[in-house]
């Protein structure tokens, strides 16, 4: 049976941190989903079409990786998709608490669901979609943040922002 994984988040924007953990997911299983979803404890500054347009550019050349976006619950996606395993990436004991929640709730909805959490590589621990957002906002670099293919439309976004 065909292994599917989910990488779901806001993304906003992707980070070279959550790619990371997409790579390694796409080797581990037949196909991963990156899913654009709706946190409602954040509000985004990238619209749902522009985080997806520079998923798919970060992704491309992984050939068991495509991305989709959805604005309902996690546990319901999956079980449409007939996937039955959530990958998350873990930074830090910060993290842990609002993982294991999430987890747990997704498997209650789903029982099918299992949540399979990858350590988040040392160069990337201290990254954050937020963080990027402040880097660029306050223009500092952000090389070693994202992917090369997206930083001049973030870089972009931000020096109109502060313009205004
Ligand atoms: O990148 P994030 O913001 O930490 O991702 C969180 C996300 C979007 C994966 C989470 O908020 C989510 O699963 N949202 C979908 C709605 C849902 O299923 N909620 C119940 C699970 S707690």
């Amino acid at each position: 049976m065909e292994k599917i994984a989910i990488c779901p988040g806001s993304f906003d924007p992707v980070t070279n941190g959550h790619i990371d953990i997409v790579r390694r997911a796409s080797e581990m299983f037949d196909a991963v989903i990156v899913v654009v979803m709706t946190n409602f404890a954040k509000q985004t500054h990238f619209s749902v079409k522009k985080r997806m347009e520079f998923l798919i550019k970060a992704t491309e050349g992984m050939k068991n990786v495509r991305v989709d976006c959805y604005d309902g619950l996690l546990a319901e996606y999956a079980r449409e998709h007939g996937a039955n395993i959530i990958v998350k990436g873990l930074r830090a004991v910060s993290d842990f608490e609002y993982e294991f929640q999430m987890a747990l709730t997704n498997n209650k909805l789903n029982p099918e669901l299992e949540t399979v959490f990858l350590t988040a590589r040392s160069d990337y621990m201290y990254l954050s979609s937020s963080i990027v957002r402040q880097v660029a906002e306050l223009g500092g670099d952000i090389s070693d943040f994202v992917p090369e293919c997206i930083i001049d439309e973030i870089v972009e976004k931000f020096r109109r922002r502060t313009e205004k």
